[in-house]
């Protein structure tokens, strides 16, 4: 265990999973388990940068974890938990803090874009929300990070500030390095391809997600916005709903884009649409089902929780207590 590379990610429980965050990053996550050391968390601490109901923040951790297992994490071989069980994330949040620049935190893009959205609430935790993330990563020592494209800067500047801190105190924080999937790093809302699919757009049928039943998944596959053209080709520039579809099935089905245009050459954009619909359908059948079993047993669930908090909480105070030491905080008498 002690020599496997470390991997670390995770995603916020402001909502339900969408196909995004499951193609994006979750469905990489299983395979990686024997060959590295994996923590995978629920972010809750990040989610609370928006408004969210108490009752519903209460439920949707354990909807995320049976989620998380019916996907193939095996809480045995992963480090599941929720990250505000691990007090050395606002810990060490805070110290970096005072190593990362009002301009580097300026020019995150995730800043502008949410900000821009939600003029009536852009409170200081939106704005210093990356450093946390620096935190849970830089905590674990994580090589890798498994996450979409959407998270690549947020990584870039972990580096920025480890090398920033390791340049003051010598070698304290490894270096870490984003994992993003070659297909799928970016999956696109169904009625606006040119926007990122996401939890926050529900409302128009534009975002699939995990839980969704069949006819649901079937009628936003459907109602998907393509172009005036009838070839299904692949081309982000000039046919971004087309080209977001043929990622999706490439995904669900294993084939090639070069297959999926033969595959469907002369046929319609129903035909194709009806076509990724029921792939989605059923690369979604058996996690739903799995996580609905898992759901009925909270005190599993709570079991998860519990060892996982244990076990990230122990490297994670590792760390802290060497960054304390090296910034020259005094340790707690015994
Ligand atoms: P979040 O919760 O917004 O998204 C979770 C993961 O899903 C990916 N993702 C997508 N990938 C492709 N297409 C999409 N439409 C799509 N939507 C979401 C995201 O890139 C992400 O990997 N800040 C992070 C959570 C976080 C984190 C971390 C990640 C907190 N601490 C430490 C890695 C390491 C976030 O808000 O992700």
């Amino acid at each position: 265990m002690e020599n496997k590379k470390i991997i670390l990610s995770g995603i916020q429980p402001s909502g339900a999973m969408t196909l995004g965050t499951y193609i994006g990053a979750l469905r990489n996550w299983a395979s990686l388990a024997d060959e590295y050391d994996c923590y995978y968390m629920i972010v809750d601490m990040h989610a609370i940068v928006a408004r969210q109901v108490p009752a519903t923040l209460r439920k949707t951790p354990f909807e995320q974890l049976a989620q998380y297992i019916a996907c193939g994490l095996d809480p045995e071989k992963n480090t599941l938990f929720i990250q505000s069980h691990v007090l050395a994330h606002a810990q060490l949040s805070w110290v970096l803090n005072c190593y990362t620049m009002f301009g580097e935190l300026s020019r995150m893009t995730q800043f502008k874009d949410k900000s821009s959205r939600n003029e009536e609430n852009i409170n200081a935790g939106l704005f210093t929300y990356p450093v946390l993330q620096a935190a849970d990563i830089l905590l674990y020592n994580a090589d890798l990070v498994p996450v979409g494209a959407d998270q690549k800067q947020h990584v870039e500047l972990t580096r920025d500030i480890a090398v920033r801190f390791n340049g003051i105190y010598g070698d304290v924080f490894k270096l870490p390095e984003p994992y993003i999937p070659k297909v799928g790093a970016r999956i696109m809302d169904l009625q606006t391809p040119i926007n990122k699919m996401s939890k926050s757009d529900i409302a128009d049928g534009g975002c699939v997600l995990i839980l969704d039943k069949p006819e649901d998944i079937m009628r936003s596959f459907k109602r998907a916005v393509t172009d005036s053209e009838t070839s299904v080709r692949f081309d982000t520039e000039n046919k971004p709903g087309i080209s977001n579809l043929m990622q999706i099935y490439s995904v669900c089905t294993g084939k090639e884009f070069s297959t999926i245009e033969s595959e469907f050459d002369g046929k319609g954009y129903g035909d194709f649409k009806k076509q990724v619909g029921e792939a989605v359908v059923e690369l979604f059948r058996p996690i739903r089902e799995e996580s609905e079993k898992l759901l009925a047993d909270k005190a599993y669930l709570e079991s998860v929780f519990k060892a996982g908090a244990e076990k990230a909480s122990y490297s994670a105070n590792k760390t802290l207590r060497k960054v304390y030491k090296k910034i020259g905080f005094i340790e707690k008498p015994r």
